[in-house]
């Protein structure tokens, strides 16, 4: 039996909210006797019957004094009856018993302790449960309610370290996640999110269920009224106290959504589709994040950030033929441009992963129309060069540094102010890089200290062209300056010192906006149009690449990716593979709106090291984690040298594969600029053991691949990033024969 947690405990209202809670606790074995207070007899009774308390009294005064210290009494009665059992509790409590409450509102509960005894009482800790039924009453109570469910504590500064303590474990010992959160702040927040939402259910059915002309109303609604307005036949009792309880808070909220509905209504009355289209795919995407946020808490006992482990076992060969998903910097790009288009543009084969999800929402948020994504599909609803709208709070960018870098070029010349933000990973990145020549064309930009996210802009910055030869080899600084050319006045132009991907110019070209390229300088002309166009994203070579590189170090494999971009700014794997000794064939190469494209087929071949040229690395900037596994069942030494960026990104991708390589029994040394690893020839190169991705995708996905020339099983520490580029890795990989399965 599990050890009680408080002694006894007292529930004075036993309907929905304090039933579920003794039932819990009683099922918890958690407190070692019932008692419950209600204001009828048969309640009572029917309390008793249903064993949800062991004994049960109509009379306050007389239960208290029957407490002892370490019980514990749990007020459930409608909100604006708390006042009056306090006035109880005041004369008959019982010094060292905790008391906890469930209201709803909490500035009023906080308001009755005051007018009650001139203060909040070290013993009083005010709660929250996020949890309910549109059921009430005795009959409702269910020992579950909690289980898995939110408890918000908002208790005080005076509040009791021993009370508090005792009141979270309580609920813990139900299955609850307990939070702390200040009064206000759980007022205003749960005035939006569940005040609000009853208000208008009440208020429709009420209209609807009192319009004369729609007296047969109910006959006809289906599940959409059913599902909507199930919340409209909650206790009403309750909800007018919370009602009056939460008043400002409350008004304030049916302030914003009444604002709301009546420029919908607007767009209805003016037939403004763009306006509804606005509204509603913001909405739909706003829901579906929070249906997916519910199936992950659903299947996941903690209700924290999701963590995943790969654990890799020992495989053999793959062999089959499949596509991998849009291209990242294709598809961040068509939604960038696509929206600054004027007119529709069409994006087949989008990346549905969170890197291209965040740009897209950037966007959404910046006033634009954007349908989908479907199965790859997205519909722009562009805006033109000036017409985005200020997002009403920071971009928020993930883990996305493309998304950051490129927004920054872009929105240097709006005239409105624009926060942009990220995870932990992209907060630690440089940004000064691409700060530092926008403010050369005249932005206003704010970075971190050490110039980290989050970027502040600030817009109505007149921008000039500028000619700009970047000192490293980087696509995102150069399509950060070309973008913010768009906005500038004259020419401007960049000058590589090696070539790097141009998904950017060729885009631009796509969308009828004048490009000049002539050898590592491109240039154009601000205050230009772009046009709407039709985008077919290829499947991204980086996302490719773990498979060929699997295909290559795995004897018996034969595997074709379909559809693969190969923009020879982006073929640096099939180079570097090839110059391995890797049999890599591509079939029916063909270009596909601008961009050339071809079905890759790679078979097992003995590899041996070599010394990476290093041209090559910024064609293949994004391949090395996969290519570093490679060079480890390669026969020799593989040297790389002049890729000290891959120190900067999601994370340190040199120290990050060398520490895993060398866990896994590899010889591998990590240089300022690069790596040298001694390739092995055994038919298993790596030790079986635990390696940490550090949240980085392509760490994670390479060591995973390593597995098919793996002893033992290899377990991929914080692998959920992994969505950021490519979603269905785990189901694509087990498909054509790695083991991989997810912790
Ligand atoms: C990208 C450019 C590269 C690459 C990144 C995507 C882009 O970054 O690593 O994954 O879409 O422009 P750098 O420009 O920092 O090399």
């Amino acid at each position: 039996m599990q050890q009680a947690k408080i002694g006894r405990l007292l529930v004075v209202g036993v309907g929905l909210i304090g039933g579920s809670f003794a039932l819990a606790l009683k099922a918890a074995r958690a407190c070692r006797e019932v008692i419950g207070v209600t204001s009828g007899r048969n309640t009572c009774d029917e309390a008793k019957r249903l064993g949800i308390v062991d004994r049960a009294s109509v009379c306050l005064e007389e239960v208290l004094p029957q407490l002892e210290p370490g019980d514990l009494v749990f007020v459930a009665v409608p909100t604006l009856a708390v006042e009056s059992v306090f006035v109880q509790l005041k004369r008959y409590l019982p010094a060292g018993v905790t008391v906890t409450d469930g209201a709803s509102v909490k500035g009023s509960v906080v308001r009755a302790a005051e007018a009650v005894w001139g203060g909040v009482p070290s013993f009083l800790v005010p709660g929250h449960p996020i949890a309910g039924s549109e059921r009430s009453g005795v009959t409702a109570a269910r020992d579950d309610l909690y289980r898995d469910h939110r408890i918000i504590l908002t208790p005080l500064e005076d509040t009791g370290v021993d009370h508090l303590r005792r009141v979270e474990q309580v609920w813990q010992a139900v299955g609850a996640e307990v939070l702390k959160m200040p009064v206000e702040e759980h007022d205003e927040v749960l005035a939006a999110t569940s005040h609000l939402p009853h208000v208008i259910a009440f208020s429709l059915v009420d209209t609807l269920a009192h319009d004369a002309e729609n007296e047969n109303i109910f006959r006809y609604a289906a599940g959409g009224f059913r599902d909507f307005t199930r919340i409209a036949s909650s206790d009403p009792v309750m909800w007018r106290d919370i009602m009056l309880a939460n008043r400002e808070a409350i008004l304030k909220a049916i302030d914003l959504y009444s604002l709301n509905l009546s420029s919908l209504r607007g767009a209805i009355a003016a037939g403004d589709s763009g306006a509804l289209m606005g509204v509603f795919t913001r909405a739909k995407a706003a829901r579906d994040y929070f249906t997916k946020m519910l199936a992950k808490q659903a299947y996941s006992d903690s209700m924290q950030a999701q963590e995943i482990t790969f654990i890799a076992q020992p495989a053999n060969a793959v062999n089959g033929k499949l596509r991998v998903p849009g291209d990242k910097s294709m598809s961040h790009r068509s939604i960038m441009l696509g929206s600054l288009a004027e007119g529709v543009t069409e994006v087949e084969g989008f990346l549905e992963g969170e890197d291209a999800l965040a740009t897209l929402q950037a966007f959404r948020d910046m006033g634009v129309v954007i349908e989908g994504p479907d199965n790859g599909r997205v519909v722009i609803h562009g805006v033109g060069l000036r017409g985005l709208k200020a997002p009403s709070g920071p971009l928020y960018l993930g883990n996305s540094g493309t998304s950051m870098r490129l927004l920054a070029g872009l929105l240097a010349g709006q005239r409105f102010d624009v926060t942009l933000t990220g995870d932990e990973s992209l907060s630690k990145r440089p940004m000064n890089r691409v700060a530092n020549p926008l403010r050369d064309m005249g932005a206003n930009i704010e970075t971190g200290p050490e110039g980290r996210p989050p970027l502040i802009i600030k817009g109505g910055s007149p921008m000039k062209g500028l000619h700009y030869p970047l000192p490293m080899a980087s696509a995102q600084v150069k399509s950060a300056v070309l973008l913010a050319g768009l906005y500038a006045e004259g020419r401007t132009s960049t000058v590589e010192p090696a070539p790097t991907r141009d998904h950017t110019e060729r885009m631009l070209q796509g969308f009828g906006y004048a490009v000049s390229r002539d050898g590592p300088e491109a240039a154009l002309d601000g205050n230009g149009a772009l046009k709407s166009c039709r985008i077919d994203v290829p499947a991204d070579i980086s996302s490719a690449a773990f498979f060929m590189v699997a295909a290559s170090i795995s004897p018996g494999s034969d595997i074709v990716l379909e559809h693969v971009g190969i923009n020879p700014t982006r073929d640096g794997v099939i180079n570097i593979l090839r110059a391995m000794g890797g049999d890599i064939e591509l079939l029916n190469t063909r270009e596909v709106g601008g961009e050339p494209v071809a079905d890759i087929r790679v078979r097992y071949a003995p590899l041996r090291g070599i010394r990476i040229p290093e041209e090559q690395v910024p064609l293949a900037i994004d391949e090395f984690p996969a290519l570093f596994v490679a060079a480890a069942c390669a026969q020799g030494e593989t040297v790389l040298t002049g890729a000290e960026e891959l120190r900067v990104k999601e994370s340190d991708r040199i120290q990050a594969m060398a520490d895993g390589m060398v866990a896994l029994g590899v010889t591998a040394r990590a240089t300022a600029d690069g790596i040298v690893i001694q390739g092995a020839e055994a038919a298993r190169v790596f030790a079986g053991g635990t390696v940490d991705s550090l949240g980085d995708h392509r760490i994670a996905m390479a060591f995973a691949v390593a597995s098919l020339r793996a002893k033992d099983t290899i377990r991929i520490l914080h692998c959920a990033n992994v969505a950021t580029s490519f979603p269905n890795f785990a189901e694509l990989a087990t498909g054509v024969g790695l083991k991989l399965q997810l912790a």
